[in-house]
């Protein structure tokens, strides 16, 4: 049977979207029409208008929705259920640092998570700019987190010392320093995090805050899961 055999066509999903009243791109991520059900019982059971979702961005592995009826709130739909694990350890214990979870569900049988977290914003161009440098840099110069177990403390006082040993470029100072508050954040719910870049971070007023914690490793709590009834 070929792999892709599961996928939803465009011809069924252009009549089975409308009728799930869910956005047509949502409905493929699931893969197959039980998981657009999944979606449509997780939108009801947290009291959200399918029809009021705002498309806000995807990257490899997750749809995030701007959730219009409770505008300070976004669902985020994620196949990368390591990203789900990680953030139930972040809802139950918030950082300032890191994305505020609300809830987080598994869609029934689907190896798809709803995450419903508050709405960030983009960083500005400028900023954008300074952590994509800031990346850049680390990666070509093998400091990068992957090297040293994740974004830990190890891999920020690896910065902290070279930086003051001005063997970093000192416009890397703010950058630094807030992987220093993330190593702590990220250590102390035991979450070993390797995909820290650019495109994950995010921010709460002056605040720069990771958005996703796909790609990890963390305690395994418990996450409710959806079913249809
Ligand atoms: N809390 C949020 N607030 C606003 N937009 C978000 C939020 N979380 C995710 N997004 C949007 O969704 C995109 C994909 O989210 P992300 O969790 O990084 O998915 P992936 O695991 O596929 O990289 C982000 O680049 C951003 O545009
Ligand atoms: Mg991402």
């Amino acid at each position: 049977m070929p792999a892709h055999n599961n996928w939803i066509g465009d011809d069924a999903l252009d009549k089975a979207a409308p009728l799930l009243k869910i956005p047509k791109e949502l409905a493929r991520l699931t893969l197959n029409f039980s998981g657009a059900e999944y979606i449509t019982a997780v939108l009801d059971q947290w009291g959200i208008d399918p029809e009021k979702l705002q498309y806000l961005g995807h990257g490899a592995y997750a749809q995030a929705y701007w959730v219009k009826n409770d505008r300070k709130k976004i669902i985020k739909f994620t196949r990368d259920s390591t990203d789900a694990e990680a953030l139930m350890n972040v809802l139950l214990k918030p950082d300032k640092s890191l994305v505020k979870v609300y809830k987080i569900a598994k869609l029934g049988p689907n190896d798809v998570h709803a995450i419903l977290a508050e709405k960030l914003l983009q960083l500005s161009g400028s900023e954008k700019k300074g952590w994509y440098n800031f990346f850049n840099y680390v990666y070509y110069h093998n400091i990068s987190p992957a090297l040293y177990g994740g974004v830990c403390p190890e891999w920020t006082e690896e910065l902290t010392d070279r930086l003051k040993a001005d063997e970093i470029p000192s416009d890397f100072q703010k950058q630094i320093k807030q992987c220093v508050v993330w190593g702590k954040a990220l250590e102390s719910r035991q979450i070993d995090f390797f995909d820290l870049h650019a495109g994950n971070v995010m921010k709460r007023g002056r605040q720069d805050v990771i958005i996703e914690l796909g790609l990890a490793t963390a305690p395994h709590k418990k996450i409710p899961v959806i079913t249809l009834d």
